[in-house]
């Protein structure tokens, strides 16, 4: 029931989303100067009569009459009542609905809106600073040393945080609930405890001091937060405000705001404020930077809502590509059909502001669009230190590849990856399909995806595989059938020749109890029905994927590591093979005994 929703809580929803979005995402928007435009969904129209406005969070049309907010678009959209409709936008925006209004949650909501007016004043303050203040020409030299002109910093209401410590405490920080907000803003720091006794000081004192500021706009334009650089060399070179109620950093992207106005259909992804700004000074207007941190799943989901392609962009170092990669494992699992990403690397040294002042922007737009798609850099990664021409390495990049493989949304993505992995490793998709099942049985839910340290770092990690497979390899003990097995595939020809220095017959080993012999059996068979067919070994490991019973352990034994010699193959495998068949013989003959020990007595009832 309506009642039981908090009022706090719709307005604090309702503070979040962003009409703009939650229309477009249902009914596709067309920029039409500060507004939005589109086909009435509510009545039949041939023109477009139908209007979103970002700034009062508001959609009417002027055909039919349609109008309200988000909570009211949902309901007409979906047909549900109010409740219903803030449940859904409250999902969409990961919230979760109190069930019963508290004073509590009341003076939540209100102390929100208290706080984003507190952060806008700040904004305009620095944004006067930068105009007026006796200093200013430190920051406005700064600017013109980095390039940027005066419609870029209008445009980014970049600011100058003049030197001082109580420049912000003096002009927004006039009473006691004042400074409070401020405080809770993040703008000011409480003094230490021994120096708030001091009369002559202020018990806060500014955060921002002598840099300059880049305020971090949420994507309905309000200040959530700021970036402050120093003007010379000093550390630490950035300092942005930490978490608030109103500033969660996971959650932002630097330049969304200003991004979304260029409605072009793909976003990249940069590290820093002076790339964004760099770019937008070069007239690339889609560019977005995470606020010092990795990339978030929630980052992702939020470009993804917007466009259809995402271009990460990253230093070519090693830092750089790990970051990279990280960036790559939230990516996956949010790559739905229709979705894509691709990754760029710069020059060692480079940043996206220093490259295009170099190149340019035509030819910086070259690099962005010759950036490589999430899927080569993905197997490109994983075969790094493989040696996927072997075996062992195709096995190991099968085995890395599938678990990430498996979080992808079911659609046709997913099954060009796998295909595409098939095609690499040389085993068909179904014997992929089968490869390192989640622990909880195999095709049932994917596991739940790495967050915290998602790195499957090469050569991999146990966790690859299933727990039952990964006690056996920590102990280890390597089944005699699957030590052979590796050696097979590594030499075929070992068979023939195991076949052919035996007279006796290697078939007995089809009637073994244990898995690992029988496989081998069939292996050998396979061989010597034809030692010279193309492709021998391929058909061979994907024979041995397909017993679900050897599949992990027999993974283990083909990446752990190899002790026997090349030429030393062949003798290994032929005395395994005899030892594995004087076994199988004596279980056969026991079992003989046994079968007529039973006639016998049988016979004597
Ligand atoms: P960089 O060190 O690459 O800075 O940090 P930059 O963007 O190239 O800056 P310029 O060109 O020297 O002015 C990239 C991002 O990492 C965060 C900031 O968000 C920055 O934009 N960062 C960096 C910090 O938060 N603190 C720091 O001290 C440094
Ligand atoms: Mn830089």
């Amino acid at each position: 029931m309506a009642g039981l929703i908090p009022q706090s809580f719709i307005d604090e929803l309702l503070n979040r989303v962003d009409i703009v979005e939650v229309v477009d995402r249902r009914v596709t928007l067309k920029k039409a100067g500060k507004n939005y435009q589109a086909r009435c969904p509510f009545h039949q129209e041939k023109t477009p009569s139908f209007s979103v406005q970002p700034e009062r969070q508001f959609f009417y049309c002027f055909g039919c009459g349609a109008g309200g907010n988000a909570v009211g678009f949902v309901m007409k959209f979906h047909n549900l009542g109010f409740p219903e409709a803030v449940e859904a936008l409250a999902r969409d925006a990961g919230m979760e609905v109190p069930r019963q209004d508290s004073p509590a949650d009341a003076r939540r909501g209100a102390e929100q809106r208290a706080l984003f007016e507190c952060l806008e004043q700040a904004n305009k303050y620095y944004q006067r600073q930068l105009r007026q203040h006796p200093k200013r020409s430190r920051a406005v030299d700064w600017c013109k040393s980095r390039g940027i002109d005066g419609l870029i910093a209008r445009e980014f209401q970049l600011g100058y945080a003049p030197p001082g410590w109580e420049n912000l405490v003096q002009a927004l920080g006039a009473d006691e609930p004042a400074r409070g907000k401020l405080l809770k803003a993040g703008l000011v720091i409480a003094r230490e405890a021994g120096e708030k006794d001091d009369p002559d000081k202020s018990r806060i004192y500014d955060r921002f001091r002598d840099r300059v500021v880049f305020p971090i706009r949420d994507s309905r334009g309000r200040t959530v937060g700021f970036g402050g650089r120093v003007l010379d060399d000093s550390a630490p070179k950035y300092l942005n405000s930490p978490e608030t109620p109103a500033f969660q950093k996971g959650r932002e992207l630097y330049g969304l705001y200003e991004a979304r106005k260029s409605k072009v259909g793909r976003l990249m992804l940069v590290e820093g404020y002076m790339d964004v700004i760099a770019l937008a000074q070069a007239g690339i207007r889609n560019a977005v930077a995470t606020l010092g941190t990795a990339t978030s799943a929630w980052q992702v989901q939020r470009m993804f809502r917007q466009v259809p392609e995402i271009v990460f962009c990253f230093d070519g170092d090693a830092a750089g590509r790990r970051a990279a990669w990280r960036a790559l494992e939230t990516t996956l699992p949010l790559t739905a059909d229709g979705k894509s990403a691709r990754f760029l690397f710069l020059p060692e040294g480079e940043d996206p502001d220093s490259m295009v002042r170099k190149l340019g922007a035509e030819k910086f737009q070259q690099l962005i669009d010759s950036a490589q798609p999430l899927e080569r850099f993905f197997f490109d990664h994983l075969s790094e230190d493989l040696n996927i021409d072997s075996i062992e390495g195709k096995a190991a990049l099968s085995s890395k590849a599938m678990p990430l493989i498996r979080n992808l949304p079911e659609g046709v993505y997913k099954q060009l990856m796998i295909d595409r992995l098939a095609e690499i490793a040389g085993v068909d998709r179904e014997a992929l399909l089968k490869l390192a099942p989640t622990a909880r049985g195999r095709d049932s839910e994917p596991p739940p995806w790495p967050r915290e340290s998602p790195n499957l770092e090469p050569p991999y990690q146990a966790s690859d595989f299933p727990s039952q497979h990964r006690r056996a390899g920590s102990l280890m003990v390597k089944p005699k059938s699957l030590i052979a097995v590796e050696l097979l595939l590594r030499a075929p020809r070992a068979a023939v020749a195991a076949s052919e220095a035996e007279a006796e017959d290697l078939s007995l080993l089809t009637g073994s109890d244990e898995d690992g012999t029988v496989l081998l059996s069939e292996l050998i068979e396979m061989v010597l029905k034809d030692p010279n067919r193309q492709r021998l070994y391929f058909i061979l490991l994907n024979h041995c994927y397909k017993r679900d019973s050897v599949r992990g352990m027999l993974t283990l034994v083909l990446t752990g590591e190899k002790i026997t010699p090349p030429d030393g193959v062949a003798d290994e495998f032929l005395e395994i093979v005899l030892r594995l068949r004087s076994q199988c013989k004596k279980m056969l003959e026991g079992k003989h005994r046994r079968d007529q020990l039973r006639a016998r007595t049988a016979a004597k009832r």
